[in-house]
């Protein structure tokens, strides 16, 4: 996905721009079951581009493209997170110069699959590429939490740290800068619906209790530990399994999301190895065998969901390991 100038727009702009480049930030799912705020997974498919280019006017100015299908995002460079976390590179790397910017989102907001962290790494590898890449991208996760924090209030960094760095990623809920990449094996085939229910991540988080059993925690975090085990063997049956116990979080949020329980049983009746929530949600995400089992549970969600009353997109999709890209 590629922008063009139009010749006004080149006139327009021929005085101040240098270069420019299109970043990639991917899609991710967060929590898988017992991981909430530690555990996120980069997938394949859906992604949001900003397109940079350099100016001589301190800080950052954006627009959204006339073509992105979603047009309802702030265009203050103050709250929109790919301008935050652009900013946040430009600040690291002590340059005076600024940065134009126009987004194109290619993921629902708001939908539980990381739109808002997609912009964020989007913003900040747009930047570190017209910067000639001084960074890796292990040094801009200050940057990305910094643009994610301003869109769900927390520095959590389960979507944020995944749509960077691509794959697995363990992180802690108390310091998003600590971290493990972790590898899967094999490919992981998924169905992933997003229902058009809203979910925000503010009230969703707020709905959770403050003080929980310990007999829950200890099931949580011993479930967390063998959902590791089984993506680091490639038993998706295991992660299947175990994705779908958490106690403390799920349980609470699936009163948000009206198709929960059909969605859910349409997919382990159609073959899913499991099937949870993203995030906040609405979206859902099932476990499969193989790309033909996705596809199967796939149309089996979506038709569960608006036998439920609710409308639903979704895709079949894929774990992605390489995290954000550019052009
Ligand atoms: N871990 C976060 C949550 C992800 O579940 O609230 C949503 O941004």
């Amino acid at each position: 996905m590629s922008y063009s100038l139009s010749v006004e727009e080149a006139s327009v702009l021929a005085s101040d721009v240098n270069n420019q480049v299109t970043a990639y930030g991917p899609a991710s799912l967060s929590n898988l079951g017992p991981g909430f705020d530690a555990l996120g997974l980069c997938i394949s498919g859906l992604a949001d581009a900003v397109s940079a280019w350099r100016t001589d006017r301190p800080g950052v100015s954006l627009e959204i493209d006339p073509k992105s299908p979603f047009q309802d995002i702030p265009v203050d460079a103050s709250k929109n997170t790919a301008a935050i976390a652009a900013q946040a590179v430009l600040d690291q790397a002590g340059v005076s110069w600024g940065v134009s910017m126009r987004i194109n989102k290619g993921i629902v907001p708001g939908s539980g699959v990381g739109s808002s962290a997609a912009s964020a790494v989007a913003g900040a590898w747009a930047v570190n590429q017209l910067l000639d890449a001084p960074f890796e991208k292990r040094d801009l996760v200050e940057a990305v939490l910094t643009g994610e924090a301003a869109a769900s209030g927390s520095r959590h960094g389960d979507n944020v740290l995944p749509a960077l760095l691509g794959g697995l990623v363990l992180v802690s809920p108390t310091d998003p800068t600590s971290f493990r990449c972790l590898s899967l094996p094999r490919t992981l085939p998924i169905a992933l619906i997003q229902p058009q229910v809203e979910v925000l991540t503010k009230e969703a988080r707020a709905i959770l209790p403050k003080l929980v059993s310990l007999r829950d925690a200890v099931c949580n975090a011993a479930d967390l530990a063998f959902l590791l085990d089984a993506f680091q063997s490639g038993d998706w049956e295991t992660v299947g399994k175990v994705m779908m116990q958490d106690r403390l979080v799920e349980p609470v949020r699936a009163t948000l999301v009206p198709c929960y329980e059909g969605v859910k049983q349409a997919a382990l009746e159609s073959g899913a190895f499991g099937c949870a929530l993203s995030g906040s949600g609405p979206a859902f995400f099932a476990v499969a065998g193989t790309e033909a089992d996705a596809a199967r549970v796939l149309d089996a969600m979506l038709e569960a969901s608006k036998n439920a009353g609710v409308e639903a997109t979704g895709t079949v999709t894929y774990a992605h390991e390489s995290g954000v890209w550019h052009h």
